[in-house]
């Protein structure tokens, strides 16, 4: 179940939308390895990349909104927050299950559905936002 960076999740900021790939990408390795019966060793590895990557991508995403202006500033940091806290319960999860179907199922679910939600909404709102004032394109 291979999940995709779709073009209609594009932001039109061109730094933004190559780190959602790569997030995309580093996720369907991660969800791969599992189905193969990777160990979790291997999971544990992807699953603190992504963590320090999204640390990454958050910060790249709000210091573009703190040069711009953005009026929805406060509202987005808060869903990375919340993110953040959902992204360190799953490192329990996958100590506590191993990387088996119900870990996937709790990747699917928390990061996976996440990030295209909040894609779709807030980093596209972000998006136009910055298009209209001349900066990013979409
Ligand atoms: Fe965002």
């Amino acid at each position: 179940m291979a999940i995709k960076w779709h073009e209609s999740l594009a932001v039109g900021v061109a730094e933004i939308d190559g780190q959602h790939q790569e997030l995309f990408r580093r996720l369907n390795q991660l969800l791969e390895a599992c189905n193969q019966g990777k160990g979790k060793e291997s999971a544990r590895e992807m699953v603190t990349f992504l963590q320090e990557y999204v640390v990454e991508h958050f910060a790249a995403e709000e210091k573009l909104q703190r040069q711009s202006g953005y009026p929805g500033y406060a509202a987005h940091r808060a869903q990375h927050a919340e993110f953040m806290i959902a992204a360190g319960e799953l490192k329990f999860t996958l100590e506590e299950q191993g990387p088996t179907l119900p870990f996937i199922i709790t990747v699917n679910k928390v990061i996976v559905d996440w990030l295209t939600q909040h894609i779709s909404k807030m980093d596209k709102d972000l998006g136009r936002y910055l298009a209209a004032k001349g900066q990013g394109k979409a």
